[in-house]
């Protein structure tokens, strides 16, 4: 045989041993599960909002649908300068506000007169939405759009189905005009002295599945993604994927708690979105300033670190543009991610667990939670639950001073959710001794501890879940601005 030959027969016999080996199948998911959407949504974990519009000319956060066409005038707007901020926050969807409560549309809606067309911007010739989605694609960021149900504008409001026809309406023009839609947001806000008026959310959901297969519908009840009960940016340190949408009224108050922890029997697949604004007000505001990178950072622990996709606002200012001030902030914000889980502490550690379903070849190892991709995954037995409990260890190499590995105050442990979200209480151990604890782990749970720790092997330990655990990622990470040390 000739070399090439004799390394084709070599890699025969090596392809054909590895066919002969029986894969295990993977367990049976525990519904319900997302659906593939709602998984690209959740591995987005931040996204970014804007809030534009004629309150953004009139200092104020709900006009009052009297203002007038021509006070919308941006003397330089600029959708491309918009995506230097979602560059800088390093996300991949970005949310324009197409009309606000006071029923001003940013687009040449057809269906009233209440337009971008009636203003001065460019000569009644402009269209922000057609820039920001050209922009957005531009910079391979993909668009989303809010078109408020609450309009105090138009006169059709109230009377029940000549409204719900106009919005339907717009909504057509915004789903089949502007290319793919990625995310859609109906938002249940309304004023206490508004009128009564029903919505045909059954019509309108139906509708944009219709217009745009792939997109996620936001709403208080989903039917992909719900609010999460506040506009803090923060969810509950239980927080579950799942809610049974018969249980939610949009735009109903009282319901924030159940929005805000999810339900552990929840029939429904429902993640939440957690929508903050980087200043006090979603609307731009002159006497107003970004939150610091502590806060946002707070923020993101709170959200991304409990099984959320944050959605962070950043309002363009009357220009037209988003302040340089903010930009900076969101670059600083980002690369203090960067810092925190750009390493990970628990690199070149070995993995044990309770079980390991189908063994260590099976395809189920504990050695999966390290290797940085989120479709491999640890799988124990199932016996193994009813003799010993779950668990997953890292053991970590010793450091020059044989004491423990490099320091880490921040634990991270990520469930492979697309197979359904299991753990219901978990408990982490550094050398024996419990740091942290906490009930739900979802698609991502983050840790922070108050002190950094070093050991030599840090377990943790899935006290109780719905079926088998199954864990695609631990993760072990040093922030410096905890610790005071930035
Ligand atoms: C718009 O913003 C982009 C991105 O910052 C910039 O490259 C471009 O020059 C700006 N256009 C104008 C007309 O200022
Ligand atoms: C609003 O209208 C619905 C039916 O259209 C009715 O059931 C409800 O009681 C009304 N609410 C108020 C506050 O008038
Ligand atoms: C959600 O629905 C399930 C199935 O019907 C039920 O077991 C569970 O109790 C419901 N949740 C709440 C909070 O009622
Ligand atoms: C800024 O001004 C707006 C409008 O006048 C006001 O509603 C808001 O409370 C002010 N913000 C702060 C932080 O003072
Ligand atoms: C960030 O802002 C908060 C609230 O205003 C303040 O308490 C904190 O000291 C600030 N942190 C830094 C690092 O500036
Ligand atoms: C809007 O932001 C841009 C970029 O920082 C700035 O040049 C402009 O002066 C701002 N406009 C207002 C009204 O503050
Ligand atoms: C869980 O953590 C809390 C403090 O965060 C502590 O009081 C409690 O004892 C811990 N529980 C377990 C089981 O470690």
């Amino acid at each position: 045989m000739t070399g090439s030959a004799l390394l084709r027969w070599g890699l025969a016999v090596a392809v054909a041993s590895l066919a002969e080996a029986a894969r295990v199948a993977p367990p049976l998911p525990v519904l319900p599960i997302p659906t593939a959407a709602q998984l690209r949504w959740q591995r987005r974990e931040v996204i970014m909002f804007f809030h534009f519009g004629m309150n953004t000319f009139t200092d104020s956060e709900w006009g009052t649908g009297r203002e007038g066409p021509a006070t919308f005038r941006p003397a330089a707007l600029n959708a491309s300068q918009w995506m230097d901020a979602a560059a800088a926050a390093g996300v991949s969807l970005a949310i324009l506000v197409a009309k606000h409560h006071d029923g001003f549309c940013l687009w040449p809606s057809a269906y009233t007169e209440h337009s971008v067309s009636a203003s001065p911007w460019r000569g009644g010739r402009g269209d922000v939405v057609r820039d920001f989605t050209d922009a957005a694609r531009a910079r391979g960021v993909d668009a989303g759009l809010y078109l408020s149900p609450w309009d105090r504008h138009d006169e059709r409001y109230g009377r029940e189905v000549a409204y719900n026809e106009y919005y339907l309406a717009q909504l057509h023009e915004l789903l089949t005009g502007y290319g793919s839609v990625s995310e859609i947001w109906f938002d249940g806000a309304k004023g206490k002295n508004a009128k009564n008026m029903t919505y045909h959310f059954h019509e309108w959901f139906q509708t944009v599945r219709q217009l745009q297969s792939s997109i996620n519908i936001f709403s208080d009840a989903g039917p992909d993604v719900r609010w999460v009960g506040d506009e803090k940016g923060s969810a509950g340190t239980t927080c579950w994927s799942t809610v049974n949408r018969s249980m939610i009224t949009i735009g109903q108050a009282g319901i924030e708690n159940y929005l805000n922890s999810g339900d552990p029997r929840g029939m429904d697949w429902v993640p939440p979105e957690c929508d903050v604004s980087i200043r006090p007000g979603w609307f731009w505001h002159k006497n107003e300033t970004a939150k610091n990178v502590s806060q946002l950072l707070d923020i993101y622990y709170n959200s991304v670190g409990r099984n959320c996709v944050l959605l962070l606002n950043t309002p363009p200012n009357s220009t037209g543009l988003v302040d340089d001030a903010d930009i900076a902030m969101l670059r600083k914000f980002r690369a203090a991610v960067t810092t925190i889980f750009g390493t990970d502490l628990a690199a070149g550690s070995t993995a044990k667990a309770s079980s390991e379903r189908g063994g260590r070849h099976g395809g189920f190892a504990a050695a999966n939670v390290l290797d940085g991709r989120d479709e491999t995954y640890w799988a124990p037995t199932a016996e193994d639950g009813r003799k010993n409990g779950y668990w997953i260890e890292l053991r970590r190499p010793a450091t020059a001073d044989g004491v423990g590995g490099p320091p880490f105050n921040v634990v991270r442990i990520q469930e492979h959710v697309a197979m359904g979200q299991r753990v219901e209480r978990h408990v982490v151990y550094v050398d024996g001794a419990p740091v942290a604890n906490g009930t739900t782990v979802g698609h991502k749970r983050l840790h922070r501890l108050s002190v950094p720790v070093s050991g030599r092997t840090v377990r943790i330990w899935l006290a109780a879940r719905r079926g088998t655990p199954l864990v695609s990622a631990v993760g072990l990470h040093l922030d410096p601005f905890v610790a005071g040390m930035i």
